[in-house]
């Protein structure tokens, strides 16, 4: 018997009142289906079926990359009616783990729960006890506790709308009897729809067990309907990051405003100033503090290095004990070696920065290759473009470039040169010299007073 996911995935989400379909919306910076996608892979089923309806060829271009069997189901009558789509799919001995792609969070912990608390010819469900169960399915259970139905939320009477245990909507069911339960749905509801959720009374009828699981964590079956519930679930999921990272042994200056859109692996007494933002994949070495207003993205940082406010950096590989910023620009191909310093209105790109350089004031360093110890003074900008391709400069150990001197790519500067200070430099500058490249200073005494007289 094989396993395989069905994820649910084909309605607009008409709540949303958006144009992009509801699975595509981000959470913590990845659309929703991923999450599914990304868990469902965890539990390695033999197959992932998705069904998608409302902007399939979105949907199915975002995840193009997947191994994933796409199920168009053109009409969305309803859940039951999307299982129905995926049938010819399925084979009598298999069994199916409906998973929804509006509930993100669910983990693969509960689904192994679910699976291993379930055997092959009985139904399991997710299910849990929530404060505000308003808009779900109630699960109806007879005096012995056993499950006997769901009952949707705008069918159901005021008695229904007292139960506080709900469907998650994340069920295990063998195939063989569910093609004949799915064959018998009507659509006798206040939406018209053909409800899944209906194949449990068929399956109560039919003498099969009703198992049910609930999840170690509320924020896991937390479905999302409208922008309101994405933005709730975005705190809730944010608020867990930051009760991980600060039992790790990170500070945060305040939890509510810092947000993991990713992988983020630090280590101990790192610092967080409010508003920072992780994306990608982000490393921080142990006692290194960022300051407020920073982005992270795809980056490598090392032990012990500061980070300054308003940093934005991107596709970077820093040191340890490097100091960068306030308000620097690290761009894709960065990589500073330990003890170097980048300052404030700095951008830089492809740019390689060895050990103790220091790169302190209103520079552009682009496809460029620096040494060890080189200061470059204020204002320095490699001129890398030439208008079709991109040259590169480089720089030896122990230069020191003058402030508001432009390295005209493709250029060298020798070990230890000096470049005066507003050379515009266009040929290779030699090794322990100093180069200036710029017009001599004159004084020309008759043309003042001349001008004045006008
Ligand atoms: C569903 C459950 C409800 C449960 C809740 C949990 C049913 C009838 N109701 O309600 O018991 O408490 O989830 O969040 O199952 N979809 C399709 N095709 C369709 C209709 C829906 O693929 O024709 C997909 C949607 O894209 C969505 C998922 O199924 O990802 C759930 O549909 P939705 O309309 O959000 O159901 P709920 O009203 O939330
Ligand atoms: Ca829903």
């Amino acid at each position: 018997m094989s396993l395989k996911v069905v994820i649910l995935a084909a309605g607009q989400g008409t709540r949303m009142r958006s144009q992009l379909p509801k699975v595509l919306h981000q959470l913590a910076g990845k659309p929703l289906l991923q999450w599914v996608l990304d868990t469902a892979a965890r539990i390695h089923p033999v197959e992932t079926l998705v069904v998608c309806g409302y902007g399939s060829e979105q949907v199915q271009q975002a995840f193009a990359h997947l191994d994933v069997t796409w199920i168009e189901q053109i009409e969305q009558l309803g859940t039951g009616h999307a299982l129905q789509r995926v049938l010819s799919q399925l084979r009598d001995h298999d069994r199916i783990l409906v998973l929804l792609g509006d509930t993100p969070l669910i983990t693969d912990n509960t689904l192994m729960q679910l699976i291993d608390n379930t055997t092959a010819n009985q139904v399991g469900i997710v299910t849990a006890n929530v404060d505000d169960p308003s808009g779900l399915g109630r699960i109806l259970r007879d005096h012995n506790h056993n499950v006997i139905s769901i009952i949707e939320a705008k069918d159901a009477d005021a008695n229904q709308q007292a139960i506080t245990e709900i469907n998650t909507g994340i069920m295990l069911l063998p195939v063989r009897p569910l093609k004949k339960w799915l064959q018998q749905l009507q659509p006798h509801n206040v939406q018209g729809e053909y409800y899944l959720t209906d194949v449990i009374a068929l399956a109560v009828v039919d003498g099969v067990a009703i198992k049910t699981v609930q999840p170690l964590f509320k924020e896991e079956v937390i479905g999302v309907n409208d922008r309101q519930q994405l933005a709730r679930l975005e705190r809730l999921y944010q608020a867990l990051m930051a009760k991980e990272l600060m039992l790790d042994g990170v500070t945060l200056h305040d939890p509510a405003r810092f947000d993991v859109r990713g992988e983020l692996d630090v280590g101990e007494d790192v610092t967080f100033d409010v508003n920072v933002i992780i994306a990608g994949k982000v490393t921080i070495g142990g006692s290194s503090a960022i300051g407020a207003n920073v982005m992270l993205k795809n980056v490598t940082i090392g032990k012990n290095v500061t980070i300054l406010p308003n940093c934005v950096i991107e596709g970077s590989v820093i040191g340890d004990d490097c100091t960068i910023g306030p308000f620097a620009r690290l761009r894709p191909g960065t990589r500073l070696a330990n003890e170097v310093k980048v300052g404030n209105f700095v951008e830089t790109k492809q740019a390689t920065l060895g050990e103790s350089s220091k790169l302190p004031h209103l520079s552009y360093i682009g496809d460029a290759e620096v040494g060890k110890r080189v200061n470059i003074g204020a204002g320095v900008i490699t001129c890398n473009y030439d208008g079709v391709e991109k040259h590169k400069t480089n720089i030896g150990d122990n230069v020191f470039i003058g402030s508001d001197s432009q390295l005209i790519a493709p250029v060298a500067i020798g070990k230890g040169a000096y470049i005066g200070a507003g050379s515009s430099i266009s040929k290779d500058a030699p090794a322990g010299k100093l180069t200036v490249a710029r017009g001599r200073q004159k004084t020309v005494g008759h043309w003042a007073p001349k001008q004045r007289k006008k």
